[in-house]
């Protein structure tokens, strides 16, 4: 689709005022099938459809990047049944949907400790990752055995060995040096992260990169996130003044 086209479509969004990258926890999906009186599964294989709505909004409007918390290092504490499950409906999910990911031009990618990951999963994903790597419109990153704090503390080790081996020394350590060793390195820091499901928490998602991040907070659970609730976050977002330690006045200047 053409620019002028996705303006009309979109009438309320600046396109040239859109985040380049957005952050979803994807929250709700239990809570969302127990009102139906239906098992867990069933909102999370419901939560694909509220995936494929934000996925397919970003790269209409050229969204750059796009992270999803899919299953966070914790999430293994859940009952076996329902981790196999959702193991298993990722590897479904990622093999239905990559010819649909070429057809957008959107590239898949992951962070998070990948090698930790069931075998099928990961291959599914390297997959999905190896079949979509020319595209350019925009980039789906899933965050899976994913956590924070498992970043951080990885990168810290990673930079500790650089200085025992004499390739660092302590004096070099910048921030840039920290967000160079963590997995989303060379991918802008979330202008946006959105949290559904009525939590107000930000469960060791992507701790350092959102130091200066918009956060909202949608009373809806995930499975019933559509387009339109994207599109009202991206007006309510290019509403906001972001400062970043300065005052109104020096922004004005
Ligand atoms: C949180 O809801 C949801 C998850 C931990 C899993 C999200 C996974 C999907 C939507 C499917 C993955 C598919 C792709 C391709 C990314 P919850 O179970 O914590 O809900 P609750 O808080 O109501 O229990």
């Amino acid at each position: 689709m053409k620019d002028i086209d996705i303006q009309s479509k979109y009438p309320t969004i600046r396109l040239d005022a859109l985040p380049k990258h957005v952050a979803i926890i994807m929250d709700g999906n239990g809570r969302w099938a127990k009102k139906r009186g239906k098992p867990r599964v069933f909102g999370h294989k419901n939560g694909v459809k509220a995936v494929r709505e934000a996925t397919e909004l970003a790269a209409e409007l050229g969204i750059e990047y796009i992270t999803l918390y899919a299953f966070s290092t914790e999430n293994w504490q859940r009952p076996r049944l329902e981790v196999n499950m959702l193991m298993s409906l990722l590897v479904d999910t990622i093999g239905k949907e990559i010819a649909t990911l070429n057809d957008n031009n959107i590239r898949l990618k992951a962070i998070g400790d990948i090698n930790g990951l069931p075998d099928k999963t990961r291959e599914a994903l390297l997959e999905g990752i190896e079949k979509t790597k020319n595209n350019t419109r925009s980039t789906l990153i899933l965050a899976l055995n994913y956590s924070g704090k498992w970043e951080i503390t990885r990168a810290v080790r990673q930079i500790a060995s650089g200085v025992l081996d004499g390739t660092l020394t302590i004096d070099q350590i910048s921030q840039d040096t920290i967000g160079a060793h963590l997995n989303t390195q060379n991918i802008p820091d979330p202008e946006i992260l959105i949290r559904t499901s009525g939590e107000h928490r930000i469960s060791n998602f992507l701790l350092w990169q959102i130091a200066y991040t918009e956060l909202f907070f949608l009373p809806i659970y995930w499975p019933e996130f559509t387009k339109q609730h994207f599109v009202e976050v991206l007006e309510d977002y290019q509403n906001r003044e972001r400062r970043f330690g300065k005052t109104s006045e020096q922004l004005e200047g």
